[in-house]
């Protein structure tokens, strides 16, 4: 009997696929899901096809999460270009906020990903804050996070499962023993099982593979056959 409450399979399809390639995964993906107590699985497309990929899991009662990849840091207003949390709290469960790749290249910083983080608590959305390291500061009220290292995102070269829960060790320590910390960083089909045997991590966060519907489909399986 695995001790974990909940295991988090989360596809982060980062600045890919059009509307209608988003209807086609969605149509492989959401008949094989199993409906397991525990397994949360999450789809974080871009914003133009939320709404599409909504539509569809509520037609079929998948058993699937919508998030978001990013939230404005303001609330809702004059900020031409941005998606307020108040906007799209009926559409999104989750928000990613502070991945690398916006620190890297959209500059921002922890003050910043702090003000996204109180704007989705307050819109009930649950905030997915990623973190580089121990060292990244976790806000206040965040429950959710994944560890990312950076030399491990999109380059094949994970992070080994057993530093991967001494890091997530060392953030419960830091922050409470109720944080759930997923790892993510070139996860597939064939080393996922090992970071999701170990029960210091709540799940994955996955890029590439995430777009691949037959991967990510394996992974979700892999991750129900350790949960039951
Ligand atoms: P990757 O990306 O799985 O492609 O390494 C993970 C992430 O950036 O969330």
């Amino acid at each position: 009997m695995d001790g974990r409450k909940n295991i988090w399979i989360i596809a982060n399809w980062k600045s890919n696929k059009t509307v209608s390639e988003t209807l086609e995964w969605i149509s492989i993906v959401g008949p094989q899901l199993p409906q397991i107590e525990g397994l949360k699985v999450v789809v974080c497309p871009s914003f133009t096809a939320l709404n599409e990929i909504k539509k569809s899991i509520s037609n079929n009662s998948y058993p699937l999460l919508v998030g978001a990849q990013n939230i404005s840091p303001f609330p809702a207003g004059a900020y031409t270009g941005e998606v307020a949390a108040s906007t799209i709290s009926d559409t999104v469960d989750l928000a990613i906020v502070g991945h690398s790749e916006r620190r890297q290249h959209f500059a921002e910083t922890d003050q910043v990903i702090e003000d996204k983080v109180q704007l989705v608590l307050k819109s009930d959305i649950t905030p997915l804050v990623c973190v580089q390291g121990v060292e990244t500061p976790i806000p206040d009220g965040v429950s959710l996070v994944a560890y990312e290292p950076i030399f491990a995102i999109g380059t094949g070269n994970p992070d080994t499962p057993e530093n991967a829960a001494i890091v997530a060790q060392q953030l419960k320590d830091q922050k409470g023993s109720s944080l759930e910390i997923l790892y993510g960083g070139s996860i597939n089909g064939d080393n996922a099982k090992q970071f999701l045997v170990n029960e210091t991590l709540n799940g994955l966060l996955i890029g590439k593979s995430s777009l691949d519907p037959i991967e990510f489909t394996k992974i979700v399986m892999i991750a129900s056959s350790v949960l039951s």
